[in-house]
């Protein structure tokens, strides 16, 4: 499935999988539009029917969809694990970048893409992985906040590192301006992330 004799040139074709508003995908979009991203979004796939990511991917131009992952909660597994490989091999994808995707990746996904999917997580890992890791941050008393992009395995939030940016937190923060605080955060840093597996994937 993955492509090892694409020219140097070529750009990278990403998937985006996401639950929710996808700013993610939107800083994604922005980067290659500006030119600083070398890379195409070949395929945006939400597990939520009515997540904004699915309105923001098909606005740019973007095949875009609700793909069930029921009957699991939190996990990606089983049928619908299938359904999904088959959506990102249709659309050729190398790389598989998880933008507020809120599910556990299984070993078969994991295997058919080995080192070609990514993660962001609000926080600096390996502090406060999980969810609304900004207000475990903040209920912790941490001073200084901010986001990762790893690479994805098994655990949960525990590949290696590729990109943090760090944000202060101030006194008078609630969890909703810490989060937007780190969102402005993530925004650089899935681009860099992207630049730097594309060097690695490309060069
Ligand atoms: C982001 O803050 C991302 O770090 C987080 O969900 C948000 C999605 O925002 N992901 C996790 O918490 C994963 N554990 P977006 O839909 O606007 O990109």
């Amino acid at each position: 499935m993955l492509k090892k004799n694409k020219k140097n040139n070529e750009p990278l074709r990403i998937a985006v999988l996401g639950s929710g508003k996808g700013s993610n995908c939107q800083s994604i979009i922005d980067a290659i539009a500006n030119g600083s991203l070398s890379a195409e979004i070949v395929c945006v796939i939400s597990d939520v029917e009515d997540a904004y990511i699915i309105e923001r991917g098909i606005e740019n131009g973007i095949p875009s969809r609700f793909i069930s992952a029921a009957p699991y909660k939190t996990k990606l597994d089983g049928q619908a694990e299938q359904n999904y490989l088959e959506e990102l091999r249709r659309y050729d994808a190398e790389v598989i970048v998880l933008a507020g995707f809120m599910r556990i990746v299984k070993k078969r996904l994991l295997d058919a893409f080995p080192r070609r999917i990514l993660n962001i997580h609000p926080a600096l890992l390996p502090a406060f992985p999980g969810v609304d890791s900004w207000k475990q941050a903040l209920d912790y008393g941490v001073k200084i906040a901010g986001c990762t992009v790893h690479y994805v395995d098994e655990g949960i939030d525990t590949g290696s590192i590729i990109v943090q940016r760090a944000v202060p937190v101030l006194d008078d923060d609630t969890p909703e301006l810490l989060h937007t605080r780190i969102q402005v955060e993530e925004h650089k840093a899935y681009p860099d992330a992207l630049r730097i597996l594309r060097a690695i994937i490309r060069d």
